[in-house]
């Protein structure tokens, strides 16, 4: 088994909201994509969290009288019951109020004082007080002097604060753009970056005197660390980073820089240029992918609470108890604003995914190569004469096409691998009519090596298909083989033909045909 590490990441989420679908879907890539490093014997470091200092935190907290550490450790609490409730598999759960954190940002804020990245000085500029940002006047004059999020008028501000020298790392940053054309993926957002990037570069303010709940600017507590700075660095206290003494340190190190930091495309800036340069002026390695999907709309249009077309947890609920947790993460990974595109959320194409994908093919497929296998071969792998035939070669390209994709984070793409090859199978399946070749005991050896190969392909797919529905692909490999290829190593679990002559092969029925959730809810 290699230990070649795998690093990805989620944005660390913040504790003023309660988890809705944004956050799942996140997560659940990352979860995926985790899942597969695993699977393939990498070793696997997957890392969420919450986002818990900031102005946004202290007001909340305050309209509802409580402290924002009550608020902070409640919502907290309530994100780490969801990542268990939809079986996410992350390695650790970092919280920004954490003192392994807060050591470490304050740390790293001190060297990069220490090294001349920051300094103090003064600020004039407009501030989205929802957002947490600051605009440059030509910014603020195209935007209309209204937050691009909420619509609110941008204020006017003025303060002296700590500065991040941004400005000196504008050539160093188009230099990395221009040596890593995949480093912000999908590449048109890359192209997005690049064109604000040659628009200049302006030192950014990263701390504020204006509230007090956040980490204490080192040397100067009057000054806290703006939440954005705190949230970034989140991606490397984890590791132990800024504190090289540290087990996290000894045991975490080979695991930065991350292969993919997944985020919204709303939070794109502050990855693929604040994070980089701050990671510059630390002399730390940059992470290698930054992958930013699009939003989850719900009938064309933004979801939103007031308009009442929010998906948010109780509705997620929902849809476990009707369709299954393995369906709702196959709508979620596949169907998905994965790239540039926003993805319109509707109980009808859930439903559609749900019976096309899921119970026409996946449980359809290995019902019938089951069932056959029981009435003909009392439920064992029968001896395959033709030793596969051409199914060892299809075998080896979907597991080749689906690496390839899931190294690029298309996971839609590599789900499709795993769907294409059991609808090949149906399709030999239709036109060898094995049932009616059963009839004649002539045909036996035929039947035999006909049923052998959609077994062997059946359990190929299961596998790719692995990462994407844990719990239903694990009763499938229960079903097809059992325990001898569940715990092989990635090399022989996914090849063809790992299943021997003579073991167990059961009828499954794996995704029950249901109706539309609609109707359910509708009573
Ligand atoms: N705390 C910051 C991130 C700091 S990372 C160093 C933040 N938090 S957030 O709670 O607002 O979460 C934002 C993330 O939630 C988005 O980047 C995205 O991953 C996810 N989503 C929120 N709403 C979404 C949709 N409607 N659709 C898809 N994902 C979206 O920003």
């Amino acid at each position: 088994m290699s230990a070649h590490p795998a690093t990805i990441t989620t944005p660390i989420y913040y504790v003023n909201d309660r988890p809705h679908i944004g956050h799942a879907y996140t997560t659940t890539l990352c979860d995926v994509w985790a899942r597969t490093m695993r699977l393939r014997g990498r070793s696997v470091f997957f890392l969420t969290g919450t986002d818990e200092h900031g102005v946004k935190v202290e007001k909340s907290a305050a309209a509802r009288g409580i402290t924002p550490r009550a608020l902070a450790d409640e919502n907290a609490a309530e994100f780490k019951r969801v990542m268990s409730l939809f079986g996410l598999s992350n390695d650790d759960f970092i919280r920004t109020t954490e003192p392994r954190h807060e050591r470490r940002v304050q740390a790293l804020v001190k060297r990069l004082h220490e090294g001349g990245s920051v300094y103090l000085g003064t600020f004039e500029g407009w501030y989205d007080e929802g957002q947490e940002e600051y605009y440059t006047e030509t910014k603020a004059k195209e935007l209309n002097y209204q937050s691009p999020v909420n619509g609110r008028p941008l204020v006017r501000a003025t303060e002296k604060n700590y500065y991040f020298r941004l400005s000196a790392f504008q050539e160093r940053l188009q230099q990395h753009f221009a040596d890593h054309p995949h480093f912000v993926q999908p590449s048109a957002r890359q192209n997005e970056v690049l064109g604000r990037l040659r628009e200049g570069l302006q030192d950014v303010p990263i701390t504020r005197t204006n509230f007090t709940w956040g980490i204490p600017f080192p040397g100067d507590p009057q000054h806290v660390i703006y939440v954005w700075i705190d949230a970034l660095f989140n991606y490397i206290t984890a590791l132990g980073v800024g504190e090289p003494n540290s087990d996290a340190a000894r045991e975490r190190a080979c695991h930065w820089p991350a292969d993919f930091h997944v985020i919204g495309k709303e939070i794109l800036w502050f990855h693929a240029v604040i994070w980089p340069a701050l990671l510059m002026a630390l002399e730390l390695p940059l992470p290698k992918r930054i992958h930013a999907h699009s939003f989850w709309i719900a009938d064309g249009q933004k979801m939103s609470k007031s308009l009442g077309n929010f998906i948010d947890l109780p509705s997620i609920e929902g849809y476990f108890a009707h369709y299954g947790l393995d369906a709702w993460r196959w709508y979620m990974a596949t169907q998905g604003p994965l790239t540039t595109t926003d993805a319109d959320f509707s109980a009808k194409h859930f439903h559609e995914t749900y019976t096309n994908d899921l119970v026409n093919t996946v449980g359809n497929c290995a019902s019938r190569v089951g069932a056959m296998i029981g009435k003909y071969f009392g439920g064992t792998l029968p001896e395959d004469a033709e030793r596969g035939g051409p199914w060892p070669d299809r075998c080896a390209s979907a597991v080749r096409q689906w690496c390839n994709h899931m190294d690029a984070f298309e996971l839609a793409a590599a789900a499709r691998c795993g769907i294409d090859l059991l609808r090949q199978i149906d399709g030999m399946i239709n036109e060898t009519e094995p049932f009616k070749l059963a009839k004649d005991p002539a045909n036996l050896p035929r039947l035999a090596s006909i049923l052998s190969q959609c077994a062997q392909t059946v359990r190929v797919a299961g596998v790719l298909l692995e990462p994407f529905m844990p719990s239903k692909m694990s009763a499938l490999a229960d079903g097809f083989g059992g325990d001898t290829c569940r715990h092989a190593p990635w090399e022989a679990r996914s090849a063809y033909g790992h299943m021997q002559p003579g073991c167990a092969v059961a009828k499954l029925a794996l995704f029950p045909r249901v109706e539309p959730i609609g109707k359910v809810l509708a009573g």
